[in-house]
């Protein structure tokens, strides 16, 4: 069982004096480590994780996963580009950036941090992922004729990218936060728990240890089939947000046994 959280958008971009860096890091280190030895997951051993894109996504669990141990490598259109040799600086921890399809060779977990509506053609483009965990952080996003977001497929992303490398694992997370909250889940004013959903329960396990370890609770909402649900989360929020109405966030959070 799960309940919803409204809680006011303000009050969480307040810093929290009391939460530093080095803190958290602590924290996190923590839980990953309780987690690895509950779930036994495979996560105990670095995993090298290719981020295909270097944008906001990118930038945000590129150096929280290599934080936690794992080597990244980016898949960038063009690694040479100043922003990729920055990133890969700031990562550290064995990071490197090459093109998409030989980041995705090299990885056993893919995430795609890409634009919402290439997701299908960049996924063809890294070629057999076979085996292979993908993270679906994305969005379909456009605009109708008023400015609002919309969604823009007839499925969603996850399925989009499933069909585009049926071989592979996919499990829908991070999609529903902004690029901030990543970085720090106490931006959130709580404990703040992501949807995930998949059709593979170890691939979805393994994504939950990665996000336990980022200081996330995570809730299993099922199969692949309903992250047009989960991609409609952030259709909601997003247009109050941006386009007009009252500024809020919402979180999952799981129901507590009384
Ligand atoms: N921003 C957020 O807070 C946030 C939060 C949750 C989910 N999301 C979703 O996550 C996805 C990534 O968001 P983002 O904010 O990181 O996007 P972004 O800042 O625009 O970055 C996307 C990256 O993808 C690569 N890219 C751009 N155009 C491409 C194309 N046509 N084909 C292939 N690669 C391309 C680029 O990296 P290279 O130049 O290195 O190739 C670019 O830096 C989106 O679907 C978004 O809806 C975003």
């Amino acid at each position: 069982m799960l309940s919803l959280c409204i809680v006011d958008f303000n009050r969480h971009n307040a810093m929290n004096p009391l939460t530093g860096f080095s803190r958290k890091r602590a924290s996190l280190l923590a839980i990953f480590l309780i987690t690895v030895g509950l779930t036994g997951s495979s996560l105990a051993n670095a995993e090298t994780i290719a981020v295909i894109g270097t944008g906001d996504v990118a930038r945000a669990l590129g150096p929280e996963f290599a934080a936690l141990g794992h080597r990244i490598v980016y898949g960038s259109r063009d690694p040479s580009q100043q922003k990729v040799i920055d990133l890969v600086a700031k990562t550290g921890h064995g990071a490197s950036a090459t093109t998409p399809a030989e980041a995705a060779d090299l990885a056993t977990i893919v995430v795609i941090a890409v634009p919402g509506m290439v997701v299908e053609a960049v996924t063809r483009g890294l070629g057999d992922l076979s085996g292979k965990i993908i993270i679906d952080p994305t969005n379909p996003l456009g605009r109708d004729d008023n400015g609002f977001f919309i969604h823009r497929v007839a499925t969603s992303n996850a399925e989009i990218i499933q069909a585009a490398a049926p071989g592979a694992f996919v499990v829908k997370a991070f999609n529903t936060l902004d690029w901030r909250t990543m970085i720090d889940p106490e931006l959130a004013g709580g404990p703040l728990t992501i949807p995930l959903v998949g059709d593979n329960e170890s691939a979805k396990a393994t994504v939950a240890s990665l996000a336990s370890a980022m200081g996330f609770e995570t809730i299993d909402l099922g199969p692949l089939r309903h992250a047009r649900y989960v991609e409609g989360m952030l259709i909601l929020w997003i247009n109050n947000r941006f386009v007009g109405g009252e500024p809020f966030d919402y979180h999952l959070r799981k129901t507590r046994a009384e």
